[in-house]
Formats: C-alpha cells, structure tokens, sequence
C-alpha cells in the first residue's frame, strides 16, 4: 500500500471544514492523512475538535513575531518536522508573505466561500446579497501570492434565495463547502490536479 499524502490544515477559528476534511480522511481508501492542524488562534474552537481526533495540533501566535515573514518561517519549520506534503487553509485569517506563498505553491489550497472571482476577501455573503445574484456557492483553489485568485480546483454552486441574510447564505454554502473541500482534497492528493502554467489541470 503507497503511503497517504501527509496534510497540514490552517485555521484560525470555528474549525467546521476542518472537521469535514478529518471526516473524510478516516476513510480508509482516502488518500490523505490529517497529520497536523495549525492554529494562530489560542481559543480556535477547531483545536478542541482537532485535539478530540487525536490530530496533532500546534499553536503560534503570529503576534509573537516580528514581521509576517517570521511568522510564516515558523509555520514552514512546523510544516516540515511534520513532513507535510499538502496544506489546507481553512478559515485561516492571516495573509502570508509571498515567499511562503511561492514555496508551497501547487502544495497549498484554500477554500472561499463564493463562486471566486466574484466576492474575495471579507464579508463575502454581504457582497453577494448587495450585489443581486441568484447564485453563490463555495470555490477550493490552489493558493497564489495575490488573496483569492489562484488558480480554481473546484466550485459548488446554491441558490441565494429572496430575504436571505448574510447568516442564511452563509449555512447554505458552508454546507456544500463541507462537502466540496474533501472532495477537491482529494483530488489533488491522488495527483488527479495539478498547477500547471498558472491553472488548475486535470491530469
Ligand atoms: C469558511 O466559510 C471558509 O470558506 C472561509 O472561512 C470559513 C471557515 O469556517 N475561508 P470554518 O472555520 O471551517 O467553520
């Protein structure tokens, strides 16, 4: 039997697509391991739910470092004693330097919560009701230097229903992101996607 891909998830809160992922990967045909979670948050409700499922865990505050490239040199030096091959950010709420950024590119993905490349950044379901669509959904990208622009792995799509608040779009699409994330982990971990040239290939 080949050795499962090792993966590291980044979070920095609530922690729900990262139970999803440890979900899926108790499968035994998954072909990835949860093998560390990652938190810049001491109270990250995720680190209870990681610690439960006998997931390694590690804290670092990025408070605790001088610049964002300290911080992110600390995050690669855990990455690589737990001989990570893949990272899933997931809700992890601090931008990284670009040569972080550059040296796991192809390795590290990101889940959004819209159909990018409408609606990066923050307050995503604010954005989609203020600008009328019908439909809005959930994207898992490999993570490019620039916020919510790399290259796009997978998309699911929802309905955005007339009277939606921001907190009822938002439990709809976290909903397929819980199953979108998996399947998009997936993919890429059985070497089904690739970055190539700046896209996301099916190989
Ligand atoms: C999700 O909506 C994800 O798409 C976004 O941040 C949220 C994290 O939620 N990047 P959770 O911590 O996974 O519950």
């Amino acid at each position: 039997m080949s050795a499962k891909t090792r993966v590291a998830i980044l979070i920095s809160g609530r922690g729900s697509n990262m139970a999803a992922l440890i979900e899926a990967a108790k499968a035994p045909d998954y072909p990835a391991e949860i093998a560390l979670m990652f938190s810049n948050v001491e109270t990250a409700g995720g680190l209870d739910i990681a610690r439960a499922a006998g997931i390694a865990t590690t804290f670092l505050s990025h408070k605790a470092f001088a610049s964002r490239e300290d911080f992110d040199a600390a995050i690669d030096a855990a990455l690589r004693d737990a001989k990570i091959d893949l990272v899933c950010e997931a809700g992890f709420m601090r931008i990284h330097s670009e040569g972080f950024v550059r040296k796991w590119e192809g390795r590290m993905l990101n889940i959004h919560p819209s159909l990018l490349p409408s609606f990066k950044g923050v307050k995503v379901h604010e954005q989609a009701i203020a600008a009328g669509v019908r439909i809005s959904g959930c994207t898992v990208h490999f993570m490019v230097p620039e916020l919510d622009s790399g290259p796009i792995i997978a998309q699911a799509a929802v309905p955005v229903l007339p009277g939606d608040t921001p907190e009822a779009l938002a439990a709809r699409v976290l909903e397929e992101e819980h199953k979108l994330y998996p399947e998009a982990l997936k993919l890429v971990a059985e070497g089904k996607v690739v970055l190539r040239d700046g896209r996301a290939v099916f190989v």
